[in-house]
């Protein structure tokens, strides 16, 4: 690694604690370190970024690429020129040319005791069928298809079915808004639309297709919508004119065969949406062959899959970690994903632990706000199941603190698990801080260090790496093949939001700023605190406060309000609202607030709090204090108040927040 802002990663020796990897998961693990081996972050040092051809290794290429990184047109970096290769074809057909088409590929378990297996030859068939659908419905290369479903086995069926053609597909979080839809679609000019009737929500059905028709009639483009049947008799509904029948359009197109289009290495897979720093969503825009590549590569040495495995990662598919590593890392390496449409606690506490020891799971992949309530619902409810099947745990979408992570370590692991605690974002597409489970030693509360051929560098304002144990700013330095490679809505956001902070455009060296801080001890293992931009992370679901905050100043009688985040311990971060009302806020005003940013986004994002004041405190210059409002929220001791204009207000806040 380079001196000039590595942190080399010293390998802390095992010590023989209860943290050092397992010795009976490091005898099976795919990735170890034989003594005598050079370590692999130098195997990769030595090598890069030719090391990562070991990642494109693990895929099946149409075509060889040419070039491993074109770095010409940094920060725009191109992985794999030249290759071409089919990201369906590399999750399911290779595995059939193996001989293994009788092997699970999805466990579903619906959300009311339903069980159906795929095995890779039925989810051949069904991608098959329905990417002739899509073909039929005019669907082409390089169309946005937007998918709008819950996690039920159609969704990734769609997703592989775009993959197989060509079409770049933009999921959309079945709980976002009818508003929250259309902006997405809006935005990606997407004219394809798969959605269902509805789905069950604990026990009751829920109409998802009112809210797509509402998304259809905001934008302006026409748009060919697929509906999936998934309630039937309960939940009746009339097709309108562009609009099909997922079941009827796959029976019509039955033992159909669509050959699958070799794709350029940088031709976008999909395209996911995620809370930025500002109001509107941005358009994260992934690539074919880097991101397959490092998403299996990943999944194969953090989460040591094989294909004799039966994962779980227990997230939603709509999101980031879904896409990665419930979808396309997992059958990418040939496994048996398992697929949860469910929650929790329904019908009981122990349904999560029920699914491990009827399926055998031998990894499970989860967030700490998961971790959190299981702890606190207490052990009786993993005292009930065998989960000596269990082989590794996961962590990802929030620090997980030490309490939770020996919980879980205890508890669910019986202390013979590793826990990989895995920091990534949307924008990296793959994991890209952990440890390697047969290799490196735990430290709870710490992520690990970055992963072979990964670099970070934590900074001061002015990019200066800090000392170890220094809190700063969690950078890049150096690029990895699953990276975003632009926003859908143009290569200058890009930029802005990642790129301009710390790099040096005349010295062609870029960094690539993640928007969280962090701290690095001596041994290179990272500590995520927090982000430093206007996104908080709700129960592992990461919200822009502004977005929250225009959902709010929409209301009548809203003269100004402000979002920050309280830290909980169930749900990580909640949202806490200050508004300044123009009328009396006692008329309803407090409902009328949350139902409209579950309108505008979905109920994930309305406020735990909404706590009324008569102004918000503010500086001199007339900008919001809002890490005040956030210590308020926090109940902490309040700093030096003497820069606001109206120090007067901060006791009528508090107060008012002992009332609300
Ligand atoms: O703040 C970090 C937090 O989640 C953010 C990324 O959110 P999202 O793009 O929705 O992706 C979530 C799943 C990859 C990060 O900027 N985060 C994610 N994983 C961790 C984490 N914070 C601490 N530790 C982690 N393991």
């Amino acid at each position: 690694m380079d001196d000039r802002n590595g942190w080399g990663r010293n390998r802390p020796e095992p010590t023989g604690s209860p943290h050092d990897p397992p010795t009976s998961f490091v005898e099976q693990a795919t990735v170890t370190n034989a003594a005598d081996d050079e370590p692999l972050d130098a195997q990769f040092e030595d090598a890069w970024p030719a090391c990562w051809e070991r990642a494109a290794d693990l895929l099946s290429w149409d075509e060889a690429y040419d070039t491993v990184l074109d770095d010409s047109n940094a920060p725009f970096y191109r992985w794999f020129t030249g290759g071409e290769l089919n990201a369906s074809y590399n999750c399911i057909d290779r595995h059939l040319e193996a001989g293994r088409k009788n092997h699970a590929a999805i466990r579903w378990e619906g959300k009311r005791g339903e069980r159906e297996t795929y095995t890779y030859q039925d989810l051949f068939v069904a991608v098959n069928e329905f990417a002739a659908a899509l073909r039929e419905l005019g669907v082409e290369a390089d169309d946005v298809v937007t998918i709008y479903l819950p996690m039920i086995p159609e969704l990734p069926i769609a997703m592989l079915a775009c993959a197989r053609i060509g079409a770049p597909h933009s999921v959309v979080f079945a709980g976002l808004s009818a508003d929250a839809l259309a902006t997405r679609m809006d935005a990606a000019d997407s004219e394809y639309l798969v959605t269902c009737d509805g789905y069950y929500r604990r026990g009751d059905a829920f109409n998802q297709k009112s809210k797509a028709d509402n998304a259809r009639l905001a934008v302006e483009q026409d748009v060919e919508t697929v509906v999936v049947d998934r309630l039937g008799e309960e939940l009746p509904h009339v097709l309108g004119d562009d609009e099909w029948d997922y079941h009827d359009l796959c029976a019509e197109f039955a033992g159909a065969s669509v050959e699958p289009v070799s794709r350029d290495a940088e031709d976008m897979l999909f395209l996911m949406y995620t809370s930025g720093t500002t109001g509107d969503p941005k358009g994260v825009v992934h690539s074919t062959g880097g991101y397959l590549a490092q998403i299996a590569w990943t999944a194969r040495s953090v989460l040591d899959i094989q294909p004799a495995d039966t994962y779980w990662c227990a997230a939603d598919i709509g999101w980031i970690t879904g896409h990665s590593y419930i979808v396309y890392g997992p059958l990418a390496l040939g496994t048996t994903t398992v697929m949860y449409e469910g929650t929790p606690d329904y019908p009981d506490r122990d349904r999560l632990w029920e699914i491990i020891d009827r399926n055998a799971v031998d990894i499970f992949y989860t967030a700490p706000t998961a971790v959190r309530a299981f702890m606190k619902w207490g052990t009786e409810y993993p005292d009930r199941h065998d989960l000596s099947s269990l082989r590794l745990l996961g962590s990802v979408g929030e620090p997980i603190s030490p309490r939770p992570w020996r919980w879980y370590y205890e508890h669910i692991g019986d202390g013979e698990c590793p826990i990989v605690d895995t920091w990534w974002q949307t924008e990296t597409g793959a994991i890209m801080v952990s440890t390697l489970p047969g290799v490196d030693p735990m430290k709870p509360g710490a992520a690990g260090p970055p992963l072979p051929g990964i670099e970070v560098a934590v900074v001061d304002e002015d990019g200066n790496e800090v000392d170890p144990g220094k809190a700063g700013y969690l950078t890049i330095p150096r690029p990895w093949p699953a990276m975003a490679r632009t926003l859908y809505d143009g290569d200058e956001r890009y930029r802005a939001e990642y790129w301009d902070r710390f790099s040096d455009p005349d010295a062609d060296d870029w960094w690539y700023f993640s928007g969280d801080t962090a701290s690095v001890d001596d041994d290179g293992y990272v500590t995520v605190l927090g982000r430093v931009d206007d996104v908080i992370n709700v129960a592992s679901q990461r919200l822009s406060t502004m977005e929250i905050e225009s959902a709010i100043a929409e209301v009548d009688g809203v003269a100004e309000t402000a979002v920050v985040g309280r830290s909980s311990e169930r749900r990580g971060t909640e949202i806490y609202a200050y508004v300044s009302a123009a009328g009396d806020p006692s008329d309803g005003l407090r409902e009328r607030i949350l139902e409209s940013v579950a309108d505008a986004i979905g109920p994930i994002a309305t406020p735990e709090a909404v706590v009324f004041t008569p102004e918000l405190p503010k500086t001199r210059s007339g900008k919001i204090m809002r890490r005040l409002l956030e210590d308020i929220a926090n109940g902490e001791e309040l700093g030096d108040t003497s820069a606001l204009r109206n120090p007067e207000i901060v006791g009528e806040i508090q107060s008012e927040r002992d009332r609300s």
